[in-house]
Parts: C-alpha cells; sequence; structure tokens
C-alpha cells in the first residue's frame, strides 16, 4: 500500500503465509508464533497433540517413582532434550541437589540450559554423547552420582523439523543425525550399504517384515539417482510393499525404515551398550538408573544389562515385569504409546 498524504508512515503487509502450502517450519505451525496465535499451543495439548518446537515428558510420575530423587542429590540427565524430566529433577533435588544434562544436539542443549535456568537450582549441561557420562561426571569433578536417567530416541522437535529429515510426514533433506558432527547422514548410507547389509538393518532394527522387498527397490532407485529427500524414501517404500495411500490409524509403511535408519545414522544401540555397560561404575551405592525405550532392541538391551547386572551382583534389583503408560497418558500424548521403563538400583 502507499503511503498517503496524511499518513506519512507507510503501511506495512503483516508477513503472511506464502499461499496454502508453507515451506518454512516456522511458517507451518502456528503454535510456534505464540504472540499471534497465544492459544494455539494449549488448544493442540488438548487434542493429544504435541505442539510443533516442544516436547511432552513421558511417564514422568512413573520415572519419578523409580528414581526417587531426593533434596541435595546429583542427577544425571542422559537425553535432556525439551528439559521436561529435568525440570521435574531439578524441582526435587532443590538448591542444594545438582543437575547435570547431556544431549547430542547441540542446538537442544542451547536452549533447555535457557529454560531450565529460569527453575533456579544448580544445573550443568553439556553437548556430549551418554557414552561419555563417566566423562561428564568427571569435567564436574564427582566420582559418581545418586541418579541416572535415559529417555531414548528423538524428541517431538527433532521429529517435527523437516530440516532434519527424521519423518517421513514432512519433505526434507535424508540427514537423520541427532549429532551434526556425525560423518554419514542417512543419504549417505542409503548410498554406501549394500543390498544385504539394507535388508539385514531393516529386519534387525525395526522388525521390518518387507525388509528385502524393500531394500531391493532402495538398490534399483540409487542406480538411477542418488535418494536424498524424505519424501522420495517414503514413496520408495510405499511403492515396493504395494501401499498407495496408507490406511488411517495404521502404522505408515515408512515409518519402520526410518527408524532402522535413524538408529543406523546415530549408531543408536552401540551407545546404549556403552553407557548401560559404564553405569555401574558412575553409580553410587544404592545408586538409582531408570531407562525409557521405545523399541524392541533397545528395550531388549536394557532389560538384558540390569538383569545380568542383579546376577553378578553389580545391581541389588530391577524391576521384573516392564512399567508402561497410563491409559490416560497414551489417550492424552500417543506418542507415549511404545513406551517401557526400566530400572535398577545399585547393590
Ligand atoms: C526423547 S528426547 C528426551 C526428552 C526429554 N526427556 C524431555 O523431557 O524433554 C531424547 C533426546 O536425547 C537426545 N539423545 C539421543 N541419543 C543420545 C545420546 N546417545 N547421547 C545424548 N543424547 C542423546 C536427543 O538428541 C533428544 O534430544
Amino acid at each position: 500500500m502507499q503511503p498517503t498524504g496524511d499518513n506519512p508512515t507507510p503501511h506495512r503487509r503483516r508477513p503472511r503465509y506464502r499461499g496454502t502450502h508453507p515451506r518454512r517450519f516456522d511458517e507451518r505451525y502456528k503454535e510456534l508464533r505464540p504472540e499471534q496465535f497465544p492459544q494455539m499451543q494449549q488448544h493442540i495439548r488438548e487434542q493429544g497433540r504435541t505442539p510443533a518446537g516442544s516436547h511432552v515428558p513421558i511417564m514422568v510420575a512413573e520415572v519419578m517413582d523409580c528414581l526417587s530423587p531426593q533434596p541435595g542429590e546429583t542427577i544425571v540427565d542422559c537425553t535432556v532434550g525439551y528439559g521436561g524430566h529435568a525440570g521435574e529433577f531439578l524441582r526435587r533435588i532443590g538448591p542444594t541437589g545438582k543437575l547435570i544434562g547431556l544431549d547430542v544436539d547441540a542446538g537442544q542443549v542451547a536452549r533447555t540450559r535457557d529454560r531450565l535456568a529460569a527453575l533456579g537450582g544448580r544445573v550443568s549441561l553439556h553437548h556430549m554423547n551418554f557414552a561419555g557420562v563417566a566423562k561428564a561426571l568427571r569435567l564436574e569433578g564427582l566420582a559418581d552420582c545418586d541418579a541416572i536417567f535415559a529417555d531414548l530416541g528423538v524428541s517431538s522437535m527433532q521429529i517435527d523439523d523437516p530440516a532434519r529429515g527424521f519423518s517421513y510426514k514432512h519433505d526434507g533433506p535424508l540427514d537423520m543425525r541427532m549429532d551434526p558432527r556425525t560423518k554419514r547422514t542417512a543419504a549417505d548410507l542409503l548410498a554406501e550399504m549394500s543390498f544385504e547389509e539394507l535388508a539385514a538393518a531393516l529386519e534387525e532394527l525395526s522388525d521390518e517384515p518387507e525388509a528385502r522387498l524393500i531394500a531391493e527397490a532402495i538398490v534399483r532407485q540409487r542406480e538411477r539417482r542418488p535418494i536424498r529427500g524424505t519424501r522420495e524414501l517414503s514413496e520408495i517404500v510405499l511403492a515396493a510393499t504395494g501401499v498407495r495411500k496408507p490406511a488411517p490409524g495404521s502404522l505408515h509403511p515408512a515409518a519402520r525404515t526410518f527408524q532402522a535408519l535413524r538408529i543406523l545414522v546415530n549408531d543408536e544401540l552401540g551407545r546404549l551398550r556403552e553407557l548401560l555397560r559404564v553405569a555401574p561404575f558412575c553409580l553410587r551405592a544404592g545408586g538409582r538408573i531408570a531407562i525409557l525405550t521405545f523399541h524392541s532392541g533397545e528395550e531388549r538391551l536394557v532389560e538384558q544389562a540390569f538383569r545380568a547386572g542383579v546376577e553378578s551382583g553389580v545391581y541389588a534389583a530391577t524391576n521384573e515385569d516392564v512399567i508402561r503408560p497410563a491409559p490416560q497418558e497414551v489417550h492424552d500424548n500417543p506418542r507415549s504409546s511404545a513406551a517401557k521403563l526400566r530400572w535398577a538400583r545399585r547393590e
């Protein structure tokens, strides 16, 4: 609009969506602009969805029951993420306690540092893989801690951001690195792995029943041109499995392929094995560890490590039966549906 004679300040148009299919992450979600849409976050939570740019912590009450954080204690949150569990730890350990938080995602660490600082208390965050938990304690000048917690996998912020390439739901680069220092992206792995390696990964890391069909389709496609985008990969899987349009409410046919690739890119099982190996050395006598898992591969590793620890006398106790989220939590936050919680207590 042109300035008029009696209004010297030109009227500026409000920035808008470009058309009906916004391309940028922050254009896509109204809840990312609370100044414009103040009620949106609350509205989305009431619908049982997770507002973009945030993460709803899972099984908080159950985690607190297992770890029982006490005033003055030192807790290591190995996957600090958005800081949901960490905030509750802080509340319970009080000003004399200490929270050490780790995350491989540098952006996450920076944002969560600000968020937790607002809660007060002694907080120290490290951009670090939890396989290095013993090093984190050394950096803090500590020999051990009272409790260790890990909430495995990716956060909602990571899944929802198309630029990270974790989800078949949005088009983006096939990246999937939680830590930008990781050398190979998902696109690199798709280009390099042999047919047999791909099929084995799909079978072992995500129980994909059509592993060989999908691996075959990937190999065929990459002979024509490199596979670089999430939508492209999703379409390859849909074509290979013969599904044109996934039925509403059913698992998307590409979900398992994306999960297997993400686990590979971030060496998730290798890092978890290392955490489980060193954790007993990082806990004081009577110290507790709790781990939230989201798929059978990691669940098996945690169960085996805790049971073996009880048998060898490293741990005094572990849970017989896995702890699952309450039906109400699954209803309120469907992303909690696959969660399984296990704990162990140091001898
Ligand atoms: C499910 S989210 C944690 C959410 C957090 N509990 C909360 O309440 O906000 C998992 C986080 O762990 C991080 N992560 C995954 N694997 C990791 C690893 N091996 N070491 C450190 N952080 C890791 C991810 O970057 C992500 O931020």
